[in-house]
């Protein structure tokens, strides 16, 4: 069987940063399930259609090809990395992210990639849905000003022009739409390990992880 890890959490917690180190410790894939939902959110939008035309948004997602490369997403052969990181779409992403149409078709997507790779997937859904049976679970989470933090210093070093307390009321406003929807919220799984990263350092963080990993081998 492949071994998968999940990791869990809401925007900012630092799960891709985490996640892409504990790859290398064990030479995983890193697929960053947050970006496909993003890649649609752009799809959608340069094709103005709204999240309520579920019929065009199946059509748009049957000619989208996903991979991960070096931890980045291209989308039909183009790497798409900056496009899906920028603020328009963190606004957008969790309208289009709430529909079960959308969903199933890339839960879907991420089940062939943890068939097909050793894996660390990192989102909202991974140790409750797309990987229920993944052998380690782990679900980050942070205060609001620390992630909001986190996204501001982000932001700053690619030069994108942000305002903190813009930062933190979206953050708050998507971790409302991401639990309280109907489809797949964000959960932790019962099975999950929780960590708080306040005030912890991303090296803190990795370390517990690898540990836990590395002392429950067996499983
Ligand atoms: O992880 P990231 O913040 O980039 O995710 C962007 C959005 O995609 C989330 O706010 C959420 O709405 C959606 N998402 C999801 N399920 C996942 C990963 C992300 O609904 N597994």
């Amino acid at each position: 069987m492949r071994l998968s890890v999940a990791i869990d959490g809401p925007a900012g917690a630092g799960k891709s940063t985490i996640a892409k180190i504990v790859a290398k410790e064990f030479n995983l894939m890193y697929i960053n399930t947050g970006a496909m939902y993003r890649a649609v959110t752009l799809k959608a939008i340069e094709n103005n259609i709204s999240p309520d035309n579920i019929e065009a948004l199946c059509t748009i997602i049957e000619d989208m090809e996903m991979h991960f490369e070096n931890d980045e997403l291209y989308l039909n052969g183009i790497n798409i990395n900056d496009q899906i990181t920028l603020p328009n779409i963190s606004q957008e992403v969790s309208a289009y992210a709430s529909i079960g149409e959308v969903r199933i078709r890339l839960v879907n997507m991420q089940r062939t990639m943890s068939l097909k790779y050793d894996v660390i997937m990192d989102g909202r859904d991974i140790g409750t849905v797309v990987l229920k049976d993944a052998a380690y679970k782990f679900f980050l989470t942070a205060t609001p000003e620390e992630r909001a933090n986190r996204r501001y210093e982000e932001l700053r070093n690619k030069d994108i022009e942000v305002n903190y307390n813009q930062i933190l009321k979206e953050i708050i406003r998507r971790d409302y739409a991401d639990s309280h929807r109907e489809i797949d919220p964000l959960k932790k799984a019962e099975d999950a390990i929780e960590i708080d990263t306040t005030g912890l350092s991303i090296n803190g963080v990795v370390e517990k992880i690898c540990s836990y990993i590395k002392s429950h081998k067996n499983i």
